[in-house]
């Protein structure tokens, strides 16, 4: 009686939650596919790899060989990619000690919306009268267009080496996407109130036939505030119900039932550790708990498909 009854109440919890999810998506796929045809052809089949793999004909090569005003002095070109090829991921890309605290102090300066919600604008010095003032709790915060207010963050998106690593990865000319530079929050919040922030559910982003992320931590970053999760190798290997769905989203349960445990990585380093992922790898947000995190994203892509 009691195994039934267990059952039952996971069989109603995966409805619900599978409904949550169904409410977050569909409004957001319908606007993408009615504003560009093209986005939905790209989503429904990006995700198959053999695509993935022919994709580039299509697209224009770029030669990059002067990489001496790069700001990652250290950084090798060819070691990165081929641990891209491999992995779809990349450990260890340094950012220099000015450019972070140009960073910090651009975060200090200027404003930043919570929640993914461009009225609720505050300054982070004030978070918690501001989240009084709004009657609201902040798990994620986000700067207006960083790349275009911040000289270092525009700096970095155009760094030769990072271009170079994008396009012979692609072999094809990356475009800039956008940038993204984030708070996550040491919050209580529960599993749907975090859903919207991609903190609880492994994914990967179908945001074109090729792309690339750099991310780069700009807090100090430990099992306890908040580290990045990705699945190493998983941008090649996966499983044809994890492509041939609506929803992306998987459990860690899913996850470590079809993947090693070594290569489900938790991803921690100091301030200005960075790392390059392909978004085809299965990855996730963790919230933190103990302190907030400040994160710096980089996007490449085939196509800018301007949402
Ligand atoms: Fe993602």
């Amino acid at each position: 009686m009691f195994l039934i009854n267990h059952r039952l109440r996971r069989s109603h919890d995966k409805l619900q939650d599978l409904l949550l999810r169904a409410r977050l998506k569909v409004k957001p796929y319908y606007t993408y596919s009615v504003n560009n045809p093209k986005w939905l052809f790209m989503f429904l089949f990006s995700r198959f790899q053999v695509i993935r793999s022919h994709i580039q004909i299509f697209y224009p090569k770029a030669f990059i060989e002067d990489c001496s005003e790069s700001i990652f002095e250290e950084l090798d070109v060819e070691t990165v990619v081929q641990a891209l090829q491999k992995d779809g991921l990349y450990l260890g890309i340094q950012l220099p000690p000015t450019i972070i605290e140009e960073i910090v102090a651009f975060t200090m300066r200027k404003p930043c919306y919570a929640n993914l919600n461009p009225q609720l604008m505050f300054h982070i010095d004030s978070k918690e009268l501001w989240q009084e003032e709004y009657s609201s709790f902040f798990i994620v915060s986000d700067y207006v267009d960083p790349e275009r207010h911040c000289y270092a963050i525009e700096k970095i998106t155009q760094d030769p080496k990072l271009l170079k690593i994008a396009a012979t990865y692609f072999n094809a000319k990356p475009v800039f996407t956008g940038s993204r530079l984030w708070w996550s929050f040491a919050t209580n919040a529960n599993f749907q109130e975090r859903l919207n922030f991609a903190q609880e559910l492994f994914h990967y982003d179908p945001i074109d036939y090729r792309s690339l992320k750099f991310f780069f931590y700009l807090t100090e970053v430990d099992v306890s505030t908040g580290p990045h999760v990705c699945v190493r190798g998983s941008h090649k290997n996966k499983k044809i119900t994890h492509q041939l769905t609506f929803f992306i989203g998987r459990s860690d349960h899913d996850i470590s039932q079809y993947y090693q445990q070594k290569d489900i990585l938790t991803i921690c380093g100091n301030i200005g550790f960075g790392f390059a992922e392909d978004p085809f790898c299965f990855h996730k947000g963790t919230p933190p708990q103990q302190r907030d995190r400040l994160m710096l994203q980089i996007e490449y892509c085939l196509n800018n498909y301007h949402f």
